[in-house]
């Protein structure tokens, strides 16, 4: 059977999920909304950040969500940014698929990944996810534009926002452009821990 097609970002109490330039990633707000994520034992352990880390729901979120995931989608300026920050071993360990207009040979990395280009449009992006990912699901990794897309087209199944707390008053925005008459949304989980509120959702069509 296939999997569902999801996405899990962080994002401001205000709506945002990354600082409107990428020089200011890394910056204090970008850190303070990430500041529960790069505490999880998880996620030191998979980018190799250093032994520790928190155990508990924050962290059971995270590896829920790395282990759930058999290919993952990106947007050209999410993966622009990462590939100044991912390390030799970037933390997916699966196939990933770049919507792009660039045409680029594939990018073969340490542990699994390997960064793949596509130019022909969200759907036969996603199509290639979906045979690389088997019965596992696709993540819709980001950024906010190519979330949209696949809101707006119908492909996304669920959600799940880690609701930080920071304001950022301006950034990139999660649902810029979202197409509000066709996307309805069913609650399925929300759960507050000490650093952030996990808030899931179904998708559905109006
Ligand atoms: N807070 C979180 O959890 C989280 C998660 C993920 C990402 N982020 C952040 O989100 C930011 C990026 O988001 P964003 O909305 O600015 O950009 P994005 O969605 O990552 O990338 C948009 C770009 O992808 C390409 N693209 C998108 N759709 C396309 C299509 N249908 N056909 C061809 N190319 C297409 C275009 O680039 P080209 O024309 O150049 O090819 C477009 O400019 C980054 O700063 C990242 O760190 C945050």
């Amino acid at each position: 059977m296939a999997g569902k097609v999801f996405f899990s970002v962080s994002m401001s109490l205000d709506g945002f999920i990354a600082p409107e330039s990428s020089e200011e990633l890394m910056g204090q707000q970008w850190m303070e909304l990430q500041q529960w994520v790069f505490r999880q034992r998880h996620f030191r352990e998979n980018l190799k950040l250093g032994k520790g880390g928190e155990e508990g729901r924050d962290n059971d979120i995270v590896r829920e969500t790395f282990e759930r995931t058999g290919a993952s989608v990106m947007g050209k300026r999410m993966f622009d940014a990462g590939e100044q920050m991912w390390p030799e071993e970037p933390p997916f360990h699966t196939p990933v698929f770049v919507v792009t207009h660039e045409e680029r040979d594939p990018w073969e990395r340490q542990g699994g990944t390997t960064f793949r280009f596509v130019n022909d449009g969200i759907e036969s992006v996603l199509d290639r996810a979906r045979e690389a990912a088997g019965e596992q699901d696709v993540r819709i990794a980001g950024g906010g534009e190519t979330i949209v897309q696949y809101l707006n087209a119908g492909l996304i199944d669920q959600f799940h926002v880690a609701l930080s707390p920071v304001l950022f008053g301006s950034g990139v925005r999660l649902f810029e452009g979202v197409d509000a008459g066709r996307v309805a949304l069913e609650p399925v989980r929300a759960e507050p821990t000490q650093r952030v509120t996990h808030l899931t959702y179904a998708v559905r069509e109006r």
